[in-house]
């Protein structure tokens, strides 16, 4: 993958996050998954009066695509605004260990969208729990 198709889906991650359902933290998140064959497919968070409903801006934007019939990820990148960008959350972290094992993480705060922090999913978490162990 070459930096430009990075820098383009961070951007893509920025647009999307514009679109956050965010009235009780404020706190924007977007994300953006890069299928093998070149599609984006993005998502923001969305919270609920009930908070711990809340769905996280990577767990959006990975389930409209798994329920699009896309599943063969390369990268996902994240944009919030915080100093150096939001890794994703352990929920998060779990769900892209078994949909996108393989993924690159990328991530940016808002404010610096050229400063990409880049990470790995089997990086950030290690010795995940997958179906695997279900036999
Ligand atoms: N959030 C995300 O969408 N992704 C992350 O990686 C971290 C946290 C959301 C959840 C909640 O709506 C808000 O950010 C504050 O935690």
């Amino acid at each position: 993958m070459t930096k430009i198709n990075i820098e383009q889906l961070i951007q893509a991650a920025a647009q999307a996050r514009q679109l956050a359902v965010a009235p009780y933290s404020n706190f924007l998140v977007g994300a953006a998954l890069l299928t093998r064959t070149g599609e984006i497919i993005t998502g923001a968070n969305v919270e609920s009066a009930s908070y711990g409903l809340t769905c996280c801006a990577e767990r959006v934007a990975l389930f409209k695509a798994l329920t699009d019939g896309k599943n063969d990820f390369v990268a996902v990148a994240v944009v919030a605004k915080a100093p150096d960008g939001a890794t994703p959350c352990g929920a998060c972290r779990q769900l892209l260990a078994e949909y996108a094992p393989n993924a690159g993480v990328f991530v940016a705060d808002s404010r610096a969208l050229k400063k990409i922090h880049r990470y790995t999913v089997a990086k950030l978490l290690p010795r995940a729990f997958t179906g695997d162990a279900l036999g």
